[in-house]
């Protein structure tokens, strides 16, 4: 299966959506970004849970939606509120590296604390309508701490497990520890989700390939650098297919019809145009997202900047018209 990552800001509803018009089926399903149980109330999670409200998400990549916190009966009470939502599986995150998040224990702050963690598996299993699965880095300062954390994660039901083989510590840099992978590998109970810098088809391959018990692939940023990812996975075309515009052709005409991404880029815009936000608001989601789908579309460097140099609504979105034709 091919999963799509939760990405606070960025695989947020808008996009899940536009990407299954645009790629149906592409994913298997999503995460959604994180909703917080912050102080034991659904104060901020309430607003956020929009982006998982099932009449919104009608013709969407199928979401399961993730929890971030700690705080055992606000877990319950929206797991519970999720499951009447319709939702049969919620996702819990110890992997959030972002300091202020993880200076509460909480994402992948939980993880030097195991006796924390059973507590609140303690506390919320026996509790939720719902199944429960994690998604977790290997520690926060350490890659050893998951070693403490794998059997705990074993005495409970949990639906599966993601592992993002870097630590909180890190947060994006260097590479994912393919070593302390394989070490965890065969300790865990659970099905196993590999999610880390799969940014081409051969680096899915490559962790195919080196860990053939592992099914299910996650990915995050390569799909926001190369939309057609996910299909040239599926459709097992090489990376060097895409070089050159004739082979993006291609895709586009004979392989079941598979958009250009440059046309996903303009759809996705298009989208940020209709919502009920702010022009400026409009101007920063549209640059946010240009910042990374314009990795993979042709041009330089310097020509795409422009886009981040304009200031009205109108000349970003032309601009960006301009660069995907
Ligand atoms: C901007 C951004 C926001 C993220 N938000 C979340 C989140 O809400 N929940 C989560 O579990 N992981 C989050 N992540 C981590 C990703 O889900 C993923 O684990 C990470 O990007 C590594 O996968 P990749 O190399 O395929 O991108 C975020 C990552 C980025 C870059």
């Amino acid at each position: 299966m091919l999963i799509l990552a939760p990405m606070q800001g960025l695989t947020e509803l808008l996009f899940r959506k536009a990407f299954e018009r645009c790629y149906p089926c592409a994913f298997d399903y999503a995460i959604s970004p994180f909703l917080s149980l912050t102080h034991g109330n659904l104060r901020n999670a309430g607003k956020k849970v929009e982006d998982v409200l099932p009449e919104l998400n009608e013709g969407c990549i199928p979401v399961v939606p993730q929890l971030l916190g700690h705080e055992a009966d606000g877990f319950v009470e929206l797991a519970n509120r999720l499951y009447e939502l319709g939702y049969n599986e919620v996702n819990w995150n110890m992997g959030c590296p972002m300091r202020r998040v993880a200076a509460k224990h909480r994402g992948s702050g939980i993880l030097p604390y195991p006796d924390e963690v059973m507590e609140i598996l303690d506390y919320v299993m026996p509790r939720i309508k719902p199944a429960l699965s994690v998604k977790m880095r290997l520690g926060y300062r350490s890659s050893d701490e998951i070693d403490a954390i794998i059997p705990i994660l074993n005495n409970y039901p949990i639906a599966n497990v993601t592992v993002h083989p870097r630590i909180g510590k890190q947060l994006y840099s260097g590479r994912p520890d393919l070593e302390k992978f394989t070490e965890i590998l065969p300790k865990i109970a659970h099905k196993i989700i590999y999610n880390g810098d799969i940014f081409t088809v051969n680096d899915y391959h490559k962790i195919r390939t080196f860990f053939p018990e592992v099914k299910d692939v996650m990915i995050g940023r390569g799909v926001l650098y190369n939309p057609l990812l996910p299909n040239q996975i599926r459709m097992e075309f090489p990376d060097d297919f895409l070089d050159g515009g004739v082979a993006r052709n291609a895709i586009r005409m004979n392989c079941g019809g598979v958009m250009k991404e440059g046309d996903f880029v303009v759809s996705l815009m298009e989208d940020i145009l209709r919502m009920e936000i702010s022009q400026d608001a409009k101007v920063r989601k549209m640059k946010e997202y240009w910042c990374l789908l314009s990795k993979g579309l042709p041009g330089t460097e310097e020509r795409k900047r422009k886009v981040l140099h304009a200031e009205s609504l109108e000349a970003v979105f032309d601009l960006i018209l301009e660069m995907t034709k």
